[in-house]
């Protein structure tokens, strides 16, 4: 039995007002989540508050990045090291707001899970097609080579200890989420191309959905055999929301 697991990305929003609100309504709702892991993955200046914060509860902490080096002179960077330092569990690795626009390729995803894994960091290694991709039929092929990108590199083995977040960057932040069935049939080819290398892992990996998931589609979204739960953004900035769809995953 894969563990449910709802992770939120707060990408670049909130204060440090704001994120108290929001961790405090997140642990006052907690006791309507039952048996799923939940995390948090707040901008990086934040994350040592909140933990903080969440001190003594069951809500894990995350990073949306990291640094492939392991420290040294690498100005803006963030290591691995620091993470765990600051009590981080995960990261999110090739969020497809980094792959395009700040040079995240295939090459630089694989070093930054390879990393993450070696400081005791567990990746979420996000994958998923363009619109215009999906519409050339090509959904499988952009997604096997995002995955195979790090598998070449590490040997399956390494998705034991990792999550897999499949997101069609087309229903990122666009309120066009996939449709329970679209999504289902990109984690069932996920899981088989897992597979067909190891069944054991296959069994385990949990694959989340992301994509403009909210409390009211979340439900049938996780219902679906191959989904194991979300990777949250704009819906994770609400804590009864947010507690609504970790709920669902329960
Ligand atoms: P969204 O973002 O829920 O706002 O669509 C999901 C993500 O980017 O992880």
């Amino acid at each position: 039995m894969r563990k449910p697991f709802v992770a939120g990305n707060w990408k670049m929003n909130g204060s440090r007002a704001s994120i108290k609100t929001l961790v405090s309504g997140i642990l006052n709702g907690m006791g309507r989540v039952n048996n799923v892991e939940v995390v948090v993955c707040p901008p990086f200046v934040y994350i040592s508050e909140v933990a903080q914060l969440l001190e003594g509860s069951t809500v894990a902490l995350g990073s949306q990045d990291v640094a492939k080096e392991e420290s040294g002179a690498h100005t803006g960077k963030i290591s691995v090291s620091m993470l765990t330092d600051v009590g981080c569990k995960y990261a999110i690795i090739g969020h497809s707001e980094r792959r395009p626009y700040y040079l995240d390729r295939d090459e630089v995803v694989a070093e930054k899970f390879i990393a993450a894994q070696k400081g005791g960091v567990i990746p979420i290694l996000c994958v998923g097609e363009l619109l215009e991709e999906r519409e050339a039929g090509q959904t499988e092929a952009v997604v096997e080579e995002q995955l195979q990108g790090v598998v070449a590199r590490t040997g399956i083995k390494a998705l034991e200890n990792a999550v897999i977040a499949y997101e069609p960057v087309w229903a990122i932040g666009t309120g066009k989420t996939a449709s329970p069935a679209q999504a289902q049939e990109v984690h069932a080819f996920i899981r088989n191309w897992v597979r067909k290398e190891d069944a054991n892992i296959a069994d385990k990996v949990r694959i989340l959905y992301g994509g403009s998931v909210k409390a009211a589609n979340a439900k049938e979204l996780f219902s679906q055999t191959d989904i194991d739960g979300g990777l949250i953004g704009g819906a994770s900035l609400a804590a009864d929301e947010f507690i609504n769809i970790c709920a669902a995953a329960g």
